[in-house]
C-alpha cells in the first residue's frame, strides 16, 4: 500500500520534494486573475475587508518549519505592505505574557493544524482579542475550525516527517498576502502589483529547473555526507532560508547543523569553523553579495569547505569556495521559493547516504500534537 502511495519514488520525502512546482500551482494560481494584461490576487477563502487591511501590528507564530515561513513572513509584510510585523516561536508565546492589541492580525501557520504549541499561542491571542487568521494545508484541522480566516496551503498530503512542501506553499501564502495588503494599503501601482505576481507565476518552473539538476546536488552530497559540522548563513531572505535549511539536515541525517545569521559570524561561531566544516553560504540578496562574500573568506581563510548557493550567471563566488550551485535567478525577495530546493535536497541525500530512512527519522513525529 505505501509502496503504491509513493508512486514509484523510493520515500515520501523525495517524492514530496518534487511535488512543489505542483503545490505551488495549484497554491498558486486559482488565486490569480489576468485581464487586459493585468494580473490581480484574488483569495477565493478569505475576505480582507478594510479593517484588517488597516492594521497596525501583525504578529506571526507557529514552530519548526512553519516558524520559519513565519521569517519570512516578517521580511516580506514589512517589505511589500509596511506593517510592523512580529514573529515568535509557538511555544515561546504562549509563556511569555505577550502584548496584545484587539487591532493585531495574528498569523498561525501550520502544516497539520494541529500542533499544540500553536493551538495554545492562537487562543491565547484569541482570548486577547486579537484577530486570527490561519495558514494551514489541512481542511477540518482544528486551527481551521478556531481561526477567523483561513488561507489553505494546497500542497496536498505531506507525509514525510521532514517538511517540504508545505514549507514552500506557506511561502508562496505569505507573498500572496504580503502583496495584497500592500495593493490594498496603496502602497504599489497596479503595474508593480501585476509585475509581482508575473514574478510568482514563474516560480513553479523555476523550482521545476532546480528539481531538473538534482544530480549535482546528489553528487555533493555523495563528497560531503560525512561532515560532522555543517553550518548555515546568510542575510535577510537567505538567513530565514539557513534556519529551515539546517533544521532540515539536523532532522533526517543527524548532522549536528546549526544556521546564523552572516553578520554574526564574528559574534561567536567562527570559533567553531576549522577544517572539518562545511559552510553552506545562500547568496541570493544582490544588494549584499560583498557582505557574504566576505564572510565566505572568512569561513575559508581558517580551513572549512564553503558551498554557495546562488544564481544562475553568478561567477563572483567561483574562486572563493569549494562549490557553488546555482539556481534560476529571482527578484530577490522571491528567492527562498527557490533556494531552499537544494538545501532540501542535501539534506535528503544525505540521510540516504548515512543509511536513513528519510521519510521516519528517529525520536519525530509528523505531527506534535503535546507539549
Ligand atoms: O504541522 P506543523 O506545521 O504545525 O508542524 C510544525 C513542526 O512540527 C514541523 O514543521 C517540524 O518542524 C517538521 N518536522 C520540520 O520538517
Amino acid at each position: 500500500m505505501e509502496s503504491a502511495e509513493k508512486g514509484g519514488y523510493p520515500h515520501f520525502m523525495l517524492k514530496e520534494i518534487d511535488e512543489q512546482p505542483k503545490a505551488l500551482t495549484d497554491t498558486l494560481r486559482p488565486r490569480i486573475k489576468i485581464n487586459n494584461n493585468k494580473s490581480s490576487i484574488d483569495f477565493d477563502d478569505i475576505k480582507l475587508d478594510k479593517s484588517w487591511v488597516r492594521s497596525k501590528r501583525i504578529v506571526i507564530t507557529a514552530c519548526g518549519t512553519a516558524y520559519h515561513a513565519a521569517v519570512i513572513g516578517k521580511y516580506a509584510f514589512e517589505h511589500f505592505a509596511r506593517i510592523h510585523t512580529e514573529v515568535d516561536i509557538a511555544s515561546e508565546y504562549r509563556y511569555r505574557n505577550p502584548i496584545c492589541d484587539k487591532d493585531d492580525i495574528f498569523i498561525v501557520i501550520s502544516q497539520s493544524g494541529e500542533t499544540a504549541d500553536t493551538l495554545a499561542a492562537m487562543r491565547l491571542a484569541k482570548k486577547n482579542g486579537a484577530r486570527i487568521l490561519a495558514i494551514t494545508n489541512t481542511v477540518g484541522s482544528t486551527l481551521s475550525r478556531e481561526a477567523d480566516l483561513v488561507l489553505y496551503t494546497r500542497a496536498g498530503p505531506e507525509i514525510a516527517v521532514a517538511s517540504t512542501k508545505a514549507f514552500t506553499t506557506q511561502m508562496m501564502c505569505i507573498y500572496l498576502l504580503a502583496i495584497q495588503f500592500a495593493y490594498l494599503r496603496s502602497l504599489i501601482t497596479e503595474d508593480v502589483y501585476t509585475q509581482y505576481i508575473n514574478d510568482l507565476l514563474l516560480i513553479p518552473d523555476d523550482v521545476q529547473k532546480v528539481l531538473d539538476e538534482k544530480e549535482v546536488v546528489q553528487k555533493f552530497a555523495a563528497g560531503n555526507f560525512n561532515k560532522t559540522k555543517v553550518f548555515y548563513m546568510g542575510r535577510l531572505f537567505d538567513y530565514a532560508v539557513s534556519m529551515e535549511s539546517a533544521l532540515k539536515l539536523k532532522e533526517i541525517s543527524y548532522t549536528h547543523s546549526e544556521a546564523f545569521a552572516a553578520g554574526e559570524l564574528k559574534h561567536g561561531t567562527i570559533a567553531l569553523v576549522d577544517d572539518t566544516t562545511l559552510v553552506v553560504a545562500f547568496a541570493a540578496q544582490q544588494k549584499l553579495f560583498d557582505k557574504i562574500a566576505s564572510n565566505i573568506r572568512e569561513v575559508t581563510s581558517r580551513g572549512a569547505a564553503a558551498l554557495v548557493i546562488t544564481y544562475n550567471g553568478v561567477t563572483r563566488f567561483d574562486d572563493i569556495c569549494s562549490e557553488v550551485i546555482h539556481v534560476p535567478q529571482t527578484p530577490d525577495v522571491f528567492s527562498p521559493l527557490v533556494s531552499i530546493v537544494p538545501a532540501q535536497l542535501f539534506a535528503y541525500y544525505c540521510s540516504i547516504q548515512r543509511g536513513i530512512d528519510p521519510d521516519k527519522p528517529r525520536n519525530l513525529a509528523k505531527s506534535v500534537t503535546v507539549e
